[in-house]
C-alpha cells in the first residue's frame, strides 16, 4: 500500500508588511502587547492587485516551478477560503485557467472559515486512497485575507497569503496517516463574516475558548481513531493552527493538561516541539486558511532533515466550529527536498508599510472589486499574478 500525503509545499505572500509595534505605538499600546502578548511580529497587507486569487495562483505557480511537478499531472484542484472574491464562480475556476490545469479535473471551493482548507486536504486523502486519482495529483489551495475592523481588538490579529499543497502518493515532506483521524464539530458564534461584509465580526475571548474546546475534543478523536488502527508513537513536533502564535502555545498547555503534564513540562516540551512551527506565522500574521500549513512549512523548512522517519501532529480549527487532529510521518530524504523547495524564499525582500501607507491601503482596498481594469500592477515579481479590475463584472488577472 503506497503512502499518501503532501509532497510539496509553497507560500505566497504580499509584497509588504506593517510591523507590529508600529501598529502598537498608532493605536496607544505598549508594543509588548501584540509581539509578546499576541506572539506576532509582522502582518502582511494585502493591496488591492494582492487578492485571494492572486495570492493562490502565485503559490501554486511557485509550487509547480520548485517541485518539478507539472500543472498537467492535476485531477484535483480545492481550494480552501473564506474570502472569496464572489458568491457563486470558485476561486478554483479562475486558477484552472492561470494555472493551466486539464480540463478533466476536478475543481471547487471549500469554506468553513480557517477549517476550508484541511477540509480540501481531507478530501484529497480519501480520493487518492479510493482510487480515483488514478496516478494524478491533487492540488490543495489555501488562501485569505485575515481583516478585522481598524482599532479593534482583531485588527494585530491579522494577515495575509496563500500556501499551495502537492497531494500525491509517495509524498516527499509528509505522508498523513489516512483513516485515523480525529474530528470535532459544534455551532458557535466565536467568529463569521455576514454577507454584506469585508471585515470578521468576532468574539475574541469566547473564540479562544471555542478553539481550546474543539482541540480537546479532537485530539480524544484522533487518540482512539489512532488507537483502533493500531497505530502508535510518540509525536516529535505539533503544528497548531495560528490566528496569532500565542494561541498555539495555548493550545499546547491545553493538550499537554490533558497529558498529566506540569506546567513546566508543557513549557519546555513547547520549545521543543511548537516554537520553530511559529517563526513564519510570527512574520505574516493570521492567513486563515493556510495558518496551520504556514506553520508546517515554517517547521519543515528549518527541521525537515532532523525530523526523517518522526511523526507530527496537526490541529487544524475553523470558527463556527470544525476541527480534526491528524499525524504523519516525515519520509528519508524530506530534508534534502525542503531545502530545494525553499518555502521562505517569498517572505525576503518585503516592503515595510509606514502605519500611514498601512490605514490607506485598507481604506482604497474597500472599492477594489468594484474599480475598472486599470492595470497598476505592473513591476510585479517574477511569477507573481494580480487582480487588475473589473470589466463588466468579469474579474481580470494577469500573470
Ligand atoms: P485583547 O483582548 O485586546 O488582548 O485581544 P488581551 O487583553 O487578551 O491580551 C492579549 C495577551 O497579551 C494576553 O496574554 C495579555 O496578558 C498580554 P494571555 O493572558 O492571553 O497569555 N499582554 C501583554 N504582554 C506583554 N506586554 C504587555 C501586555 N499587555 C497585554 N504590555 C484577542 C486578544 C485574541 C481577543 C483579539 O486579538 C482577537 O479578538 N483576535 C481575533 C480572534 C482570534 O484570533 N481568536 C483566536 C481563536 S479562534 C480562531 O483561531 C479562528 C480564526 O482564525 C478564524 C477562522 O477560523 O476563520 C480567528
Amino acid at each position: 500500500m503506497p503512502t499518501i500525503g503532501i509532497d510539496a509545499i509553497a507560500l505566497a505572500v504580499p509584497e509588504g508588511y506593517l510591523d507590529l509595534a508600529d501598529l502598537a505605538a498608532a493605536r496607544g499600546v505598549p508594543a509588548g502587547k501584540f509581539v509578546e502578548g499576541l506572539g506576532v511580529q509582522r502582518m502582511s497587507v494585502a493591496r488591492q492587485h494582492e487578492d485571494p486569487v492572486a495570492l493562490a495562483a502565485t503559490a501554486a505557480r511557485r509550487l509547480f516551478a520548485t517541485s518539478g511537478v507539472d500543472p498537467s499531472t492535476i485531477g484535483l484542484c480545492v481550494v480552501g477560503t473564506e474570502t472569496a472574491v464572489d458568491h457563486s464562480k470558485p476561486v478554483a475556476a479562475y486558477l484552472h485557467r492561470l494555472l493551466g490545469l486539464p480540463q478533466e479535473c476536478r475543481v471547487f471551493e471549500a469554506k468553513h472559515a480557517c477549517f476550508g482548507g484541511t477540509a480540501g486536504l481531507l478530501s484529497a486523502l480519501d480520493w487518492i486512497a479510493a482510487g480515483s486519482a488514478r496516478g494524478r495529483k491533487a492540488l490543495i489551495i489555501c488562501t485569505d485575507i485575515a481583516r478585522y475592523g481598524l482599532s479593534t481588538p482583531g485588527e494585530p490579529t491579522q494577515g495575509a497569503g496563500a500556501v499551495a499543497l502537492l497531494v500525491s502518493d509517495n509524498p516527499r515532506l509528509l505522508a498523513l496517516e489516512v483513516g485515523s483521524t480525529g474530528s470535532y464539530a459544534q455551532d458557535v458564534n466565536d467568529f463569521w463574516r455576514p454577507l454584506y461584509s469585508k471585515e470578521a465580526v468576532v468574539d475574541g475571548h469566547h473564540s479562544v475558548q471555542c478553539y481550546l474546546d474543539a482541540l480537546a475534543g479532537a485530539y480524544k478523536s484522533w487518540q482512539n481513531a489512532s488507537a483502533a488502527s493500531g497505530i502508535t508513537g510518540e509525536l516529535a513536533r505539533r503544528c497548531y493552527h495560528v490566528p496569532y502564535g500565542k494561541m498555539a502555545k495555548k493550545a499546547h498547555r491545553h493538550v499537554m493538561q490533558i497529558e498529566g503534564k506540569t506546567e513546566a513540562e508543557a513549557d519546555a516540551s513547547y520549545t521543543a516541539e511548537v516554537a520553530t512551527s511559529l517563526r513564519l506565522p510570527s512574520q505574516v500574521g493570521n492567513i486563515y486558511t493556510g495558518s496551520l500549513y504556514l506553520a508546517l512549512a515554517s517547521l519543515l523548512e528549518a527541521e525537515a532533515a532532523e525530523l526523517e522517519g518522526k511523526r507530527i501532529g496537526l490541529f487544524s480549527y475553523g470558527s463556527g466550529c470544525c476541527a480534526e487532529f491528524f499525524a504523519g510521518t516525515v519520509p528519508a530524504g524530506a530534508g534534502a527536498f525542503a531545502d530545494k523547495l525553499e518555502m521562505a524564499a517569498p517572505l525576503k525582500d518585503r516592503r515595510k508599510y509606514t502605519f500611514a501607507e498601512y490605514e490607506q491601503i485598507r481604506l482604497r482596498d474597500d472599492k477594489a472589486d468594484q474599480r475598472p481594469v486599470n492595470g497598476d500592477a505592473h513591476g510585479l515579481p517574477a511569477g507573481s499574478v494580480a487582480f487588475v479590475g473589473v470589466d463588466a463584472d468579469r474579474r481580470v488577472y494577469i500573470a
